[in-house]
């Protein structure tokens, strides 16, 4: 039996101007017209059975994850937090939450955020992870790269050790792009995928042994909170743990993490190239999605409007996301650096 565990936090800040506080990336709508984080919880389901998942979230999510889920019959548990400090205290938290029921309960980890467009592998690949995770393992779920993106870790794939899995010989978060590109080519490195299979007590071990800090403080948090019908109100000193990302934390020191390569449609809707790869194309490569666009000359060029008319003209490979207040034009191989736009919004206040 797996936990699923779905993280849904993170405002998504590489999808400006469509995600932003208000609009948060889990609850968007893409092709189906189906949120992100419904389609986690339906794949959670798919995977987990009727395990009822826990969604990972900030208080101001609250409501509108129970109001989005509604239709849901197995009603999910939430842990509020009172601010994001990113995934590793999010994760320490859950692992905390389901250790009180049984230290090794096997947890498989999902952010909110992701497309997989092919559930049947996904979920041999999850079961696999179970059997290594009931090992002692720290799973992760390796993606075949096809560019030398920098938004992502890398895996560099050592020893095989089941059939389906491979030894992780090291892992690198977000190198920078020279690196990237020699890892492209070296061939034996896949992207990590953000989604992990772990027993609780595997995590907590390596939380205690690579960041003891996080680990006692995330202690002390789980201690002072208190649980409160479907949800548990993380307590307020929740927003001094360490801004961390588990790869950070973790997955960079670990020694016992192995991977399972899989090839399940899988597309984390990072940026805004990432959302022009799942969506059809014309046959010059352009792309639409919301009202119409007519593209003269113009080739792999995506277009996002949900009111306007769009013309685009001699456009290559761009990316034109068009919102009531705000617009962005921006180079497709480029979107990663959206979020130095929202971080200059935050500074101007
Ligand atoms: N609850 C909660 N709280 N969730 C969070 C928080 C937080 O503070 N911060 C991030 N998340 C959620 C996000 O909503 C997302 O679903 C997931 O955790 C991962 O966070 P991102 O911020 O999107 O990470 P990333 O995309 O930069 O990098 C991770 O994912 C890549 C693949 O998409 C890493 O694991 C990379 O190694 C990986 O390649
Ligand atoms: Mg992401």
């Amino acid at each position: 039996m797996l936990t699923p565990i779905i993280l849904s936090g993170g405002a998504g800040t590489r999808l400006w101007p469509v995600s932003r506080e208000a609009h948060p990336k889990p609850f968007m709508r893409i092709g189906d017209g189906k949120s992100l984080l419904m389609k986690t919880v339906e794949r959670a389901q798919a995977v987990c059975g009727d395990c009822a998942p826990l969604i990972v979230t900030n208080r101001d999510y609250y409501l509108r994850s129970q109001n989005e889920l509604a239709s849901q019959e197995i009603k999910p548990q939430y842990l509020l937090e009172p601010v994001g400090r990113n995934t590793a205290p999010a994760i320490a938290l859950a692992a905390l939450w389901a250790a009180e029921q049984d230290p090794d309960a096997c947890l498989l980890v999902m952010p909110a955020d992701h497309l997989i467009t092919d559930t049947v592998s996904f979920h041999k690949a999850a079961e696999h992870a179970a059997t290594l995770a009931r090992d002692g393992f720290l799973v992760l779920f390796g993606i075949r790269p096809t560019a030398s993106e920098t938004g992502y870790g890398y895996i560099e794939m050592g020893n095989q050790i089941s059939q389906q899995a491979n030894a992780v010989q090291r892992f690198v978060e977000k190198p920078d792009a020279a690196t990237a590109i020699a890892y492209l080519e070296r061939g034996n490195y896949v992207w990590n995928s953000g989604i992990f299979c772990f027993k609780a007590s595997t995590i907590l071990d390596a939380l205690a042994t690579y960041n003891p800090a996080l680990y006692e403080s995330a202690r002390a948090v789980w201690n002072e909170s208190k649980a409160d019908g479907d949800k548990v109100d993380l307590h307020t000193s929740f927003s001094r743990l360490e801004n961390i990302s588990i790869d950070y934390a973790v997955m960079e020191m670990a020694k016992n993490i192995a991977v399972v390569p899989g090839d399940f449609g899988w597309s984390d809707m990072g940026a805004w190239s990432a959302v022009a790869d799942v969506t059809p194309a014309d046959e010059n490569g352009n792309k639409v999605h919301g009202s119409d666009a007519i593209f003269i000359d113009s080739h792999n060029t995506y277009i996002d409007s949900k009111d306007r008319l769009v013309a685009a003209i001699g456009l290559e490979n761009m990316v034109v996301i068009d919102t009531p207040d705000a617009l962005l034009v921006a180079e497709r191989s480029k979107s990663q650096e959206v979020r130095q736009v929202v971080s200059r919004l935050k500074a101007s206040g």
